[in-house]
Order: C-alpha cells, then sequence, then structure tokens
C-alpha cells in the first residue's frame, strides 16, 4: 500500500519544489513515485521531467467520458511518474470539486494502483479556501506537510491549514516545513511557533541559489546537483520519512486564536526590530 503525502502551504511558499526534490530524493533511494500536481499552474511535473505535462482536466485527454490512461502519467527522474490535474477555471469547473473528482475518477479508474507506488505526493493548491473540499478525505493521507516562510503571511495561512488538516486528518501526521529562511532567526521563528501549535519541524530548507540554478535546466537539485547541502537537506526530509521517525508525529496541533497570533506576531517584531535598528535606535538612548 502505498504512503501518501501531502505538501500544503501559501502560495508560492515552495510547495512544486519541496514535491519534486521529495520526490527526486524517494526514486534515489529506490522508491515508486508518483507525484500528483493539483495546483492549477500544472507545474509540478517540471522539475522531474523537464517539460509541460498533459493534464487530466484536458477534454483531449478524455474520450467516450473515460480518461486516457496511457497519455496521463509523464515519466521523468529514475522512472518518478508525474500527473498534473491541470487548471480547474480552464476546463470550466470549480477548481476544489475539479480536482476532488478528477483524483476520485484516476483512483475509480485504477490509475494509482497500475502505477504501484510507494509513495504518492500531492503537490496541493495555495488557495487555502479551496483545501477544505481537497484534503483528499476518501484517500488516506499519511503525511501532510505544511510548507512555509518566516513570513507573517505563511505563517497565518499555515495556522489557518492547521485547522483544516487536524480536523480532516485526525490521528495523521502534520508537520510543518521550513522554506525559503535566509537566517538562523528565521528558522527560530518558526521552530518558535511550531512549539506554540504543537507541531514538529520535519526540515528547515535554506533559501538557496542551487534551487534557483537547476529550476533553469528543469530539474530538481536532488538530480543536478546531488553532492550539494540543499540536496541533503531533501534525502533527509525523505529519511526521515522512510525510516519512520516522523510517523511519531501524530496531529495534535492546536493553531493560534487570532489573539494570540497577534501577541505572538508582535513577540518576534520586537525581536526583529532590535536584530535590525538596534535597541538604541534614532540617538534616543545616547
Ligand atoms: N529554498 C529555496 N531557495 C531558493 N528558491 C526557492 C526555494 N524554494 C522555492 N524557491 C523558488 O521559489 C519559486 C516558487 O516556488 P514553488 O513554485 O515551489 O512555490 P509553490 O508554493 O509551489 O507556488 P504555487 O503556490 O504557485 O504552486 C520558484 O521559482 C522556486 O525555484
Ligand atoms: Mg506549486
Amino acid at each position: 500500500m502505498a504512503t501518501n503525502i501531502a505538501i500544503y502551504g501559501k502560495g508560492g511558499v515552495g510547495k512544486t519544489t519541496i514535491a519534486a526534490n521529495l520526490s527526486a530524493a524517494f526514486a534515489s533511494s529506490g522508491r515508486r513515485v508518483l507525484l500528483i500536481g493539483c495546483s492549477p499552474t500544472a507545474d509540478s511535473s517540471h522539475l522531474l521531467t523537464g517539460e509541460e505535462a498533459p493534464v487530466v482536466l484536458n477534454p483531449l485527454l478524455v474520450q467516450d467520458g473515460q480518461i486516457v490512461i496511457e497519455k496521463l502519467i509523464t515519466i521523468g527522474y529514475l522512472g518518478v511518474g508525474c500527473l498534473e490535474i491541470g487548471d480547474p477555471v480552464a476546463s470550466c469547473g470549480c477548481s476544489s470539486k475539479s480536482i476532488a473528482a478528477s483524483l476520485d475518477k484516476l483512483y475509480d479508474a485504477g490509475v494509482i494502483a497500475d502505477f504501484a507506488p510507494d509513495f504518492v505526493i500531492y503537490d496541493m493548491p495555495g488557495d487555502v479556501g479551496c483545501i477544505g473540499e481537497v484534503t483528499l478525505r476518501k484517500h488516506k493521507v499519511d503525511y501532510s506537510l505544511i510548507a512555509t516562510s518566516a513570513s507573517y503571511q505563511s505563517i497565518y495561512a499555515a495556522n489557518r491549514l492547521i485547522t483544516l488538516l487536524t480536523s480532516s486528518q485526525a490521528n495523521r501526521t502534520v508537520a510543518l516545513v521550513v522554506n525559503g529562511s535566509v537566517s538562523s532567526f528565521e528558522d527560530s521563528l518558526v521552530e518558535h511557533f511550531a512549539r506554540q501549535v504543537g507541531l514538529t519541524v520535519a526540515a528547515a530548507i535554506p533559501r538557496s541559489f542551487a534551487d534557483r540554478h537547476s529550476e533553469l535546466y528543469g530539474k530538481t537539485v536532488v538530480e543536478a546537483g546531488p553532492l550539494s547541502f540543499q540536496a541533503n537537506i531533501y534525502r533527509s526530509l525523505a529519511r526521515l520519512i522512510t525510516d519512520g521517525r516522523l510517523a511519531r508525529h501524530k496531529a495534535a496541533a492546536k493553531p493560534l486564536d487570532a489573539a494570540r497570533l497577534k501577541e505572538w506576531a508582535h513577540e518576534w517584531g520586537r525581536r526583529l526590530g532590535e536584530l535590525e535598528f538596534g535597541i538604541i535606535s534614532d540617538g534616543a538612548g545616547i
């Protein structure tokens, strides 16, 4: 039975980069992986195949109401299967319902079972609003990874996601992944938030040109720069899952209420202010 991993987070926070690199990391340890792009941007495959993949919601791929399966999965780096749901709006559908319906169809048609993956990775849309519908209720999610940077907006989105994920996926593993941090200060900020809500930080991925560099060639950093520090972080995250260490962290998280989140933000605002401007600013303390 496949292990299902879903990657959530605010738009642009790095979900696709993490999903593709995690897929490559699993594949490089001999696992069979299916990456399902659920984002309307349909760009999940690019880092593994170097090209645009066909999308499930493209009417041309459906004949007599049936999905033409062979064309749907594109094989990428080390045999990773890549499947894009596509843009429900472009195909005149409601985004959340179309994604959920497409997934149902793929499961019912045996597409996922036929591929026989060890891991199925869902690269979720950044739109928090539609995730409630698309939380893969029917399809068991073993690991929900919430990607966040140290920005308030992405922490705010993560806090909202905790509500959605912990209610719909009780007793599943939910963890944070810090992405794009530029200093240990930013790692500490997210670590502190994680402690407040009762989640573990599964990985801290720094901002790196290694990701930007490999992206320009349509590759993951795991493929393009296997000896890099960045690639090692993605492989460590994969190992945390394959050896069962992350599974111990069940979803007992509790989001911060509005007042507590504001208080937490101001606490870190004060620290950041001191770091950036100095405790003595504008000469007032001289
Ligand atoms: N750790 C990192 N260091 C440097 N660049 C990064 C890092 N993570 C992601 N990026 C870059 O940030 C951009 C956005 O990343 P990505 O597409 O993975 O975000 P996303 O969350 O999937 O976005 P969307 O919500 O639109 O699906 C990409 O150009 C990617 O290369
Ligand atoms: Mg994406």
